[in-house]
């Protein structure tokens, strides 16, 4: 059996979001998901009806009860038991994300309990020999951004480089690596071009507005962490698809260029000198085009997502030309019952290694998820099932699952087997 090796000092581990895993919480999406709870119930069988699992998933997708974050994972109260699994995993880092309505729930009222809350997290990932990667906005704002009219409003990018600068002066002996955004591309089409995301807005010149305001965060951010903090490495974690043509037509290759480069390239090309690394989060391949599909498509995730591993590759050798260090920042599957898992992420890995082994700076691996979550994009709730360590969500209980092990056997021997 050949087995590939990793490059030395390469970071293992895997990724969260406050919203998704803390629980307790009071923003923007926690107020939009008590108004919607009920209609979102009311549609889960439009929506999800035609996923292969509907009838294990139909109770549970059409009880309001699932479309609210609440409890999440309590999360905010056992980081530490969770940190013991991952750190029993092999895992070498962790990405998580900063709660700006914990820290300022008020305008300019900052709260020092909470600083000190997520000071104690960092030392915990660090105490068990994990490199923090810290999210500063992952999706969520305070009741008071929204009430201003958040990202659409100048207001609020001036807002959260002050709530930056905080946190960066406050972390600066003890954080290096910053994630400013995740995904924007995601945020603008849900939040304000699909309407499926809070606030809820379906219209084209205030998504544009909020990107363009997004952008200026990203930059002014790099400029705030690096003032406080010179030794800091900042990037931004955004969702790149893998895009192919249904069919050869002529017309379909150009319309995939254009969306291929306004998803994945176009805010990358505007903050590029302001980056000093790129995180990607990839999950699937997306067929572009007019007629009907010739390429021939592989088995599907719990959310009916191709599972298309070549993709990474194709995307980490595109990023590779930007020169800068990369690091997976996201990359995982929903499987309830983790039958696919295990081949998900050796089948990613198998891929990302050969990027490496062709020169691209790959620096590190973070698997989608640590625990299962509340999935908040398009507002699914707590069916998917994406963590390496299964939650009870009634008891609370972790049972780390079988794919779990198979991950943390590559963490451990920094190999994969290359000849699976
Ligand atoms: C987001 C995560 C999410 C994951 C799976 C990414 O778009 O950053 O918050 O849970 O995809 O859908």
């Amino acid at each position: 059996m050949e087995r590939g090796q990793f490059p030395k000092g390469f970071l293992w581990g895997a990724s969260t979001s406050a919203h998704q895993v803390e629980g307790g919480l009071r923003n923007d999406w926690t107020e939009w998901e008590k108004q919607n709870a009920e209609q979102l119930a009311q549609e889960a069988e439009r929506r999800f009806g035609h996923l292969p699992i509907w009838s294990d998933i139909k109770t549970q997708a059409q009880n309001p009860q699932n479309y609210i974050s609440g409890r999440a994972c309590d999360h905010y109260n056992r980081y530490e038991e969770d940190f013991d699994i991952a750190q029993s995993l092999g895992h070498t880092a962790h990405r998580f994300s900063i709660e700006w309505s914990r820290i300022e729930p008020r305008e300019g009222e900052f709260d020092e309990k909470e600083i000190e809350h997520y000071r104690n997290v960092v030392r915990a990932l660090r105490a068990r020999g994990m490199e923090p990667f810290v999210t500063l906005w992952h999706w969520t704002q305070p009741t008071w951004i929204a009430d201003i009219g958040g990202w659409e409003n100048k207001k609020t990018v001036e807002y959260f480089l002050r709530f930056v600068e905080k946190i960066a002066d406050a972390y600066k002996n003890d954080v290096t690596h910053f994630i400013v955004l995740n995904e924007p591309n995601i945020y603008t089409a849900f939040g304000f071009i699909t309407g499926s995301h809070p606030p809820g807005i379906k219209n084209i010149f205030k998504a544009k507005n909020v990107y363009l305001n997004l952008r200026a965060v990203q930059k002014g951010s790099y400029k705030v962490i690096h003032n406080g903090n010179p030794r800091a490495q900042v990037g931004i974690a955004n969702s790149f698809m893998y895009f192919e043509e249904k069919n050869g037509l002529f017309f379909n290759t150009w319309i995939k260029n254009v969306v291929e480069y306004f998803w994945n390239f176009w805010f990358l090309n505007k903050i590029k000198n302001d980056l000093d690394f790129i995180g990607c989060n990839y999950y699937s391949r997306y067929l572009i085009g007019l007629g009907n599909k010739m390429v021939k498509t592989g088995d599907t995730s719990d959310l009916g997502w191709e599972i298309f591993p070549k993709g990474i590759y194709c995307i980490l050798k595109h990023l590779g030309k930007y020169k800068k260090p990369l690091y997976v920042t996201e990359n995982g599957i929903a499987d309830a019952q983790d039958k696919q898992r295990r081949n998900f992420i050796e089948e990613h890995l198998f891929w990302t290694h050969k990027a490496i082994r062709e020169g691209v700076d790959v620096r590190g691996y973070f698997h989608w998820s640590l625990l299962d979550n509340f999935e908040f994009p398009e507002v699914r709730g707590f069916w998917p099932r994406f963590g390496l360590v299964e939650v009870d969500y009634e008891t609370m209980k972790r049972n780390i699952r079988p794919s779990a092990h198979t991950y943390a056997k590559i963490c451990k021997t920094n190999t994969i087997d290359l000849t699976f």
